[in-house]
């Protein structure tokens, strides 16, 4: 496991960026995984820079995110479809056929979700798969429970959840409940995995994460076996582990 600290949030976005943008060269029709949530907001727009800028080519890019609200349309503002057009794939140029998002409304959830993983494992597999963390320690929607789900499925949101996603809703009652989440497998089967994590809110996550025991209560700890995985942290989400107290005495 790689970590890279850096001052901020936006140095957070040109790191991971720069990550990503390296895998779409080096395999212009790569297998992206990604992630929504506040803190991808700095990857996307640095990504969409790089597009218009230096000319980085999404157009044999397919992708593939990790989760979905059940019960949201996809052009309700708050759905993760909507996120993901709004912050990256409107603006660059990947055919929409090349992306892929759990679909929220479906009537059948177990045949959506087995036919999501097939469609991963027919494409040849993730290259790199972008990833949050919640405060929890959760990954994508896999929630702290009692053993780690390794097949795209249905989740009941814990309240944690529900309260921090609260901020994108008029009120906490307007969250939906349950989501499809890819599962273990597929994110630990990524050829590379570029984690990022901001702001003092996920310093006890980063901690359990880097340091802690591998438990399905701290569902990002299964990632401490994954061999090709770079975490980039500001400092405040790096704060209190003996990581950072080694960086920053060294200054
Ligand atoms: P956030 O969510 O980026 O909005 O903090 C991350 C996550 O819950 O995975």
């Amino acid at each position: 496991m790689k970590v890279i600290c850096v001052e901020n949030e936006a140095a957070v976005g040109k790191e991971a960026a720069r990550l990503i943008s390296a895998m779409i060269r080096l395999k212009p029709d790569c297998n992206l995984g990604l992630a929504t949530g506040t803190t991808p907001m700095t990857t996307y727009n640095e990504l969409v820079r790089m597009y218009k800028e230096e000319g980085l080519d999404f157009s044999k890019v397919s992708t593939f995110n990790l989760d979905e609200y059940i019960g949201l349309d996809a052009d309700h503002p708050q759905s993760y479809a909507y996120f993901m057009d709004e912050h990256l794939l409107s603006k660059v140029n990947i055919k929409k056929e090349n992306t892929h998002i759990p679909n929220g409304k479906t009537l059948r959830v177990d045949r959506t979700c087995s036919a999501y993983d097939k469609k991963i494992e027919d494409r040849g597999g993730l290259d790199l798969q972008l990833l949050g963390i919640g405060r929890n320690g959760h990954i994508g929607f896999n929630e702290p429970g009692d053993k780690f789900v390794a097949e795209t499925h249905q989740i009941n949101l814990t309240d944690d959840t529900i309260e921090a996603n609260s901020r994108f809703f008029e009120c906490e009652e307007d969250v939906p409940r349950t989501a499809i989440t890819t599962g273990m497998r597929s994110i630990m089967h990524a050829g590379r995995i570029v984690l990022i994590a901001t702001g003092e809110s996920k310093a006890d996550a980063v901690h359990a994460m880097l340091y802690g025991e591998i438990i399905p209560q701290v569902p990002a700890s299964l990632l401490q076996l994954h061999p090709e995985i770079t975490v980039i942290v500001d400092r405040a989400a790096l704060a209190g582990s003996s990581l950072a107290d080694s960086l920053f005495s060294a200054e």
